[in-house]
């Protein structure tokens, strides 16, 4: 697949991890049979597959194979705790205005990472 096919794949898995994180954060602590909770957690899984595939899709049109570079580490872990968001907010709901600022925090950091390569 070219590279743009897999940029677009990335944005739209993004899309839906951040719908998802905002409707998780609105939601915290509330029923976790609720429809639309129900419905942003397939999202978020969804979402955070198709922005690992696209990632490593684009490592690869890239020819990023092998040792890492140190922006892709710092996306990986970035992805690790957007993954885990979710599942936290449901053992600590307390936390959910800090997940709302941490979200949009992760999110910018990521995107920073793939257009400056600062590491
Ligand atoms: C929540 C986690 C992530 C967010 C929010 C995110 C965000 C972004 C954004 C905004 C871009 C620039 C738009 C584009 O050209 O597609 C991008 C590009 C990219 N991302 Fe991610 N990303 C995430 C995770 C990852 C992961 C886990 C990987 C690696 C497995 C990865 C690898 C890449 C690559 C290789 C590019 C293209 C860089 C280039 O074209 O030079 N990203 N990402």
């Amino acid at each position: 697949m070219h590279i743009t096919v897999y940029q677009l794949i990335h944005v739209i898995g993004i899309a839906l991890v951040v719908q998802a994180l905002g409707a998780a954060v609105v939601l915290a602590g509330s029923d976790r049979a609720a429809r639309w909770y129900r419905a942003s957690m397939i999202g978020h899984g969804i979402g955070t597959f198709l922005i690992l595939l696209a990632g490593f899709g684009m490592l690869a049109r890239l020819e990023i194979t092998g040792a890492f570079p140190g922006w892709v580490w710092v996306k990986l872990g970035i992805w690790v705790i957007v993954a885990a968001l979710p599942f936290l907010l449901r053992r600590r709901p307390n936390l959910a205005s800090a997940a709302w600022a941490l979200t949009l925090v992760l999110v910018a950091a990521a995107a920073t990472m793939a257009i400056f390569k600062p590491l």
